[in-house]
């Protein structure tokens, strides 16, 4: 069975890879842009309930997605006739991978206003109830690495966290996470610092640690060994570590790969821009943008786990997701073709240092 999942696997990549060197072979003029976000997003958006639904016809489905796009970006590409010249517009030369992660950020997340924010709070919140966690954080002292506007610790907080510290590298993050704490009055109970998480050093240690879709855009996996070494270093006896980063394999994977290479070198501003004419709400344009710009590492779990043994998180377990759209280990048992779709899934762990 593998065998022929494999099979089906590959020829689904292979046509998607075709799409992606139609894509990439066309300039980057200021109308080809316009397009390849319209039709990149379509091959996302039009994909998600593909991988939400039953799974049963996937390569089929997936394949009949994929030519669309195709069409539709060979059937748009008539408007090349009427552009205005044929320079390429506002390209990015060599961006330094650190910028582009700085950067990225804080351009999608600051933006929320405080009724976005409050149902991002809820919606990180539901995963800890739904996996019936709360005595690990209450009344503890919690740190996040990487904690963006600070939703995870807001949520936390409202559970009964005794306090927290979030540290991002992004300015804007951090006053926009101080910002909203704000609002919830934690006060002092509630602090946050703008940190590189892998300069960061601290002899404290916190009884609940959390390090949430950071660590997979780290360089390389050495990096990602080094943090996961530098959180046994700030662990009790009895801590524990909330932890979530991008699986192995999948065509969800392989489609976003392919979006962030054909938008390699357009700047996150002008995508930003383009998406915002489209009419895109909050949400859906801090996904969007994510998912064409953000650069992922792959995770094996067999190779997460291993770490985590070697750091003295012995006992750990994968989380399960109550959203339709997590990848967690719950929704991937659901069907065998879970694994052209997911592949291992996205990799969140609870883990206890002892
Ligand atoms: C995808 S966001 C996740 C935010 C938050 N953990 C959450 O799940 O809502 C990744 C965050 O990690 C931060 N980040 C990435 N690398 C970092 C580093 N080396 N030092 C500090 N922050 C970093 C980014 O600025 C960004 O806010």
């Amino acid at each position: 069975m593998k065998k022929k999942l494999k099979k089906d696997f590959n020829e689904i990549k292979k046509k998607l890879h075709q799409l992606s060197k139609i894509i990439q072979k066309e300039k980057n003029t200021e109308e080809l842009i316009i397009i390849k976000v319209i039709v990149l997003t379509y091959l996302t958006v039009s994909v998600e309930p593909i991988f939400q639904g039953n799974l049963k016809n996937i390569k089929k489905d997936l394949l009949e997605k994929i030519n669309e796009t195709i069409l539709i970006f060979n059937t748009l590409k008539i408007f090349k006739k009427f552009s205005k010249g044929n320079s390429e517009i506002n390209l990015l030369k060599n961006e330094k991978f650190l910028n582009l992660h700085t950067n990225l950020w804080q351009q999608i997340w600051p933006e929320h206003s405080f009724k976005e924010y409050e149902r991002l709070v809820e919606y990180r919140g539901k995963r800890l109830d739904y996996n019936r966690i709360r005595k690990e954080f209450q009344n503890k002292e919690v740190i996040e690495f990487g904690c963006g506007n600070g939703s995870i610790l807001t949520a936390l907080m409202k559970r009964g966290a005794k306090n927290c510290l979030g540290l991002d590298f992004g300015k804007k993050n951090i006053l926009a996470a101080k910002k909203f704490s704000q609002k919830y009055k934690f006060g002092n109970k509630m602090k946050f610092l703008c940190a590189d998480i892998l300069n960061y050093k601290n002899k404290k240690k916190y009884d609940f640690i959390v390090c949430s879709a950071v660590l997979h855009h780290l360089k390389n996996k050495e990096l990602m060994k080094k943090m996961i070494t530098k959180f046994s270093n700030i662990s009790k006896n009895g801590s524990y570590l909330y932890l979530f980063v991008r699986g192995f394999g999948g065509m969800r994977y392989e489609i976003q790969d392919i979006c962030v290479k054909c938008f390699k070198k357009v700047k996150t501003g002008v995508l930003f821009n383009h998406l915002m004419y489209l009419g895109f709400n909050r949400e859906k344009i801090t996904h969007l943008l994510d998912w064409f710009k953000a650069i992922y590492l792959q995770t094996k779990p067999e190779y997460l786990e291993k770490i985590f043994r070697q750091n003295g998180f012995t006992k750990f377990k994968r989380l399960r997701g109550p959203h339709k759209n997590d990848l967690d280990i719950n929704q991937i048992k659901k069907h065998e073709n879970s694994y052209i779709a997911f592949g291992s899934g996205e990799l969140r762990y609870l883990c206890k240092f002892n």
